[in-house]
């Protein structure tokens, strides 16, 4: 198997699932109780909390557990705004992930009034329509580090430069960039951070929330007194450890995983550029997480490509995994300019630490054969696109 859908989900690391299956035979108790068997849960659980707060230049005190990403959007987005009611304005991108669309959209239909700012055709936010945005009613800026289609990197320090001008706070969705690039909350300036451990090779289902100290915003999920108070419900504790070896891999071992992803992604990409006529990179050349190529086949339908790669193990998306069973056409691609036809025919490929050098050279035999086929077939006309 050649899995390139890294973006959707990373495999477990076998050191993240040695530590998990270690912790599952010895510690059951709940971090909340005040015997010894929970006192250890806890510290193992602060060890955790540690690691996160050390990758993102954070302090322990700052970080908050959730249940994914997903809903660590959620928190930062409605938390805040559940926090100012006097500021019922926020400004999101037009590509950000369904997590935070999803919820402006929400938010919208409560009487938020929400500003979706487009983007230029690499993906890049537009700084001047933001900034125009911006008024005394703004409570709350939601801008994506890496967008997870195209893998373009946003100027979220010039974002913040202008959010702080106007005392408005700053969330970033850094699920795509953490483990990836530097993720360092006080080099970005922002307010509020999310990130997600399956997609650095931990497990699913935890995701954790970064809130600066004296951020004024409010729960999410009301109950007991976990999270100090701030995210109820008996923590996720599997989860949590799994979270931390992983970031502590990633701490020890990123610059390793990023040297070989971009080397293993510059290949794919010179391959299928030099191979594949009619088709068009997505994306920042440069400001791009590096292991993120999306690309369009002029005149194929996308999901045929990926059901052919499929048939030789070669596992690649059509965009995000949660548009995947969706008709509609990418947001994402929408919003870079792309028609219809070109979007339906745009594959993502999403390179990680468990790729080999020697999966490539398969791919760039069995791509070009797989669209070249197609195209003998296609009822498109390749130049009309
Ligand atoms: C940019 C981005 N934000 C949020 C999420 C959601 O994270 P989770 O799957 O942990 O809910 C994803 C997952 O695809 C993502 O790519």
């Amino acid at each position: 198997m050649i899995y390139l859908d890294n973006n959707a989900t990373t495999p477990l690391d076998p050191r993240v699932q040695i530590k998990m299956t270690e912790f599952l035979k010895e510690n059951f108790g709940n971090p909340s109780s005040l015997y010894p068997i929970g006192r250890a849960v806890k510290e193992i659980v602060t060890e955790a909390r540690d690691t996160i707060a050390k990758a993102l230049g954070a302090k322990r005190t700052e970080i908050f557990f959730t249940g994914s990403g997903t809903e660590s959007d959620n928190f930062a987005i409605r938390g805040v705004l559940d926090a100012m009611p006097e500021k019922n304005e926020f400004i999101i991108s037009a590509i950000e992930h369904p997590a935070v669309i999803e919820t402006a959209n929400y938010l919208e239909r409560k009487g938020a009034k929400v500003t979706f700012v487009p983007v230029d055709h690499t993906g890049i936010v537009d700084l001047d329509r933001l900034q125009e945005a911006i008024s005394t009613k703004t409570a709350l800026i939601s801008l994506m580090h890496a967008n997870n289609e195209l893998g373009t990197i946003q100027p979220i320090q010039d974002v913040v430069k202008m959010a702080k001008e106007k005392g408005v706070l700053v969330h970033t969705d850094a699920v795509q960039s953490f483990g990836k690039i530097d993720v360092n909350v006080d080099k970005l300036g922002v307010d509020l951070l999310s990130v997600s451990a399956h997609k650095i090779y931990g497990p699913k289902g935890i995701g954790a929330l970064y809130i600066r100290k004296g951020t004024n915003i409010m729960p999410l999920i009301y109950g007991g007194h976990q999270e100090r108070l701030m995210r109820a419900g008996t923590e996720n504790t599997i989860g949590i450890v799994g979270f931390g070896e992983a970031i502590r891999i990633v701490l020890e071992e990123g610059d390793k995983d990023k040297k070989h992803i971009a080397k293993l992604a510059d290949m794919l990409k010179r391959g299928i550029e030099e191979k594949i006529p009619k088709v068009k990179f997505n994306g920042h050349e440069k400001d791009r997480i590096k292991g993120t190529l999306n690309f369009s086949f002029y005149g194929l339908e996308a999901e045929a490509i990926l059901l052919s790669l499929a048939t030789k193990d070669i596992f690649v998306s059509t965009g995000s995994a949660c548009s995947e069973d969706s008709e509609e056409v990418s947001h994402v691609l929408s919003a870079i300019g792309l028609r219809p036809e070109m979007a339906r025919s745009s594959i993502r490929i999403s390179l990680g630490r468990f790729n080999k050098e020697e999966d490539i050279p398969v791919v760039l035999r069995e791509l070009p054969e797989i669209v070249r086929k197609l195209r003998e077939i296609s009822a498109l006309d390749i130049n009309d696109s």
